[in-house]
């Protein structure tokens, strides 16, 4: 059978699912046409490199944090958010590392998530139906006619935002922010009075103290930049593609495509069709990938859309990463990680707690169990050491503001506490505490893992 030729275009000869109704073609050839003429948000030697660091991962060399919120916004952009973001992120981080004596790969979703799919194309309240939000850069969540509106020139802004957030991002990693040294000062106010804090600084004094006698032994920050800085990549779904297509640009130094919007970019649960446009789109970018692996997906059709992604079975090139729900991720995990095992694909195994976890509270709102995210966590890791796999890494809706979305954690945030500061766009983040809670949890994991692997190594040596 001739394999179809692939082109940043080839997308649109195939069906599509959550594409907006334009209803204005030209208008939205017009700003496809800009974007197609604006420099590239991220390098392809940048993807390269995230995608031999997620190559390490695969192979159990190193963790995946990856995280951020379910839907950037127009509204939130600002400097505040995008630091305490980034601070709670360093502060993951500096757990895991501690805890896994491996490196973190920083993934964020950020930069360039702003587009949604939806379970529903309209939604109703009392008795007007509108379309459903799709995301900032598609349409306005107001519920309004006119807000709903899919708008083409919202993808300016939302490539103007990209560029913005990736500005200050670079800088925090690498102007001095990200220093080992100021691993106190990333205590966030809020969180400095959290139940979390008094177990944050114990670490952060451990670092403080490692870095003293680093630098007495001529080890230091000035002159060790993986001290000072640190890489930090972007990432999100690549669910609209006529943007995704203008930003698809040939690397000069391989001849290959790159999605330029962000380093990864995955595949949504609901977008995932082996012969449909989004799976079209991703492979034939050379970006990594990542793709929701949710209940519905089976082990042949899993084989088969890896088959499609990564044909060549390159390290790094496909995460995938699970989102069945805490109760069904113990009867669904099993099953795909033996398919992947039998056939040796090489893949990173990631967990994404939130998506399956999502529940209606009483008032109205969306929310998640904390217990519930724990638990799923807890489940992955056990999976993977029964079938002797390694629990690459975490996918997690997370925010550096003290919101209250899920419910649970060290505060024990309750049904009626969510509308106090209940401020996403779309699905429920952990709030920075909630997600440091959840890192130390996943500290607690890999050490454990970590001591069960030297354990095993040294039986197998006597
Ligand atoms: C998301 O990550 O925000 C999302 C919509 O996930 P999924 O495709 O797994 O439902
Ligand atoms: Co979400």
């Amino acid at each position: 059978m001739p394999v179809d030729v692939w082109s940043p275009a080839s997308w649109r000869g195939k069906p599509i699912q959550q594409s907006p109704d334009y209803a204005d073609a030209a208008a939205l050839g017009e700003v496809e046409r800009q974007l197609a003429g604006f420099p590239p948000l991220v390098f392809a030697g940048e993807a390269r490199k995230l995608k031999s660091m997620l190559g390490k991962v695969a192979k159990g060399e190193a963790f995946l944090l990856q995280g951020g919120d379910c839907a950037e916004s127009f509204g939130e952009h600002s400097a505040d958010n995008i630091r305490d973001f980034f601070r709670v992120f360093l502060q993951m981080s500096v757990v895991t590392t501690f805890a896994a004596a491996l490196p973190v790969v920083k993934l964020g979703r950020i930069a360039g998530q702003f587009a949604k799919p939806r379970s529903a194309p309209m939604e109703k309240i009392g008795d007007v139906e509108l379309p459903s939000y799709r995301g900032d850069i598609v349409n306005d969540i107001a519920f309004e006619a006119e807000a709903r509106k899919p708008a083409p020139s919202r993808q300016l802004d939302a490539y103007r935002q990209s560029a913005a957030t990736l500005n200050l991002i670079r800088a925090f990693a690498s102007g001095g922010y990200a220093n080992l040294e100021n691993a106190h000062g990333w205590m966030l106010g809020f969180v400095k009075d959290s139940p979390q804090s008094a177990r944050y600084q114990e670490l952060a004094d451990r670092i403080t103290e490692t870095l003293g006698f680093m630098r007495a032994i001529g080890l230091d920050p000035e002159s060790h930049q993986e001290l000072r800085q640190t890489d930090f990549y972007t990432s999100h779904e690549a669910l609209l593609l006529g943007y995704e297509q203008a930003l698809t640009r040939v690397d000069s130094t391989t001849g290959d495509h790159y999605a330029t919007s962000g380093h990864m970019i995955w595949i949504g649960d609901r977008t995932r069709q082996p012969d449909h446009a989004h799976v079209e789109y991703a492979r034939g970018v050379r970006n990594p990938l990542g793709l929701k692996c949710g209940p519905t997906l089976g082990a042949d059709e899993l084989l088969k859309l890896m088959d499609i992604l990564n044909p060549a079975n390159e390290p790094g090139r496909l995460t995938l990463i699970c989102r069945f729900g805490a109760d069904k991720a113990a009867d669904r995990l099993p099953d795909l990680i033996r398919a992947v095992k039998r056939e040796g694909r090489c893949v990173v195994w990631s967990c994404d707690p939130m998506h399956g976890n999502t529940v209606k509270a009483a008032s109205g709102f969306k929310t998640r169990p904390f217990d519930k995210i724990m638990s799923e966590i807890r489940t992955f890791f056990s999976a993977h050491q029964a079938e002797g796999t390694y629990a690459g890494g975490v996918h997690l809706e997370m925010t550096g503001k003290n919101v209250t979305e899920c419910i649970g954690g060290a505060r024990a945030i309750s049904e009626a506490d969510l509308h106090d500061r209940y401020h996403t766009y779309c699905d429920p983040r952990l709030n920075a505490e909630q997600a440091i809670e959840v890192a130390f949890l996943v500290a607690e994991l890999l050490k454990a893992e970590r001591i069960g692997r030297g354990r095993s190594e040294a039986d197998a040596a006597e």
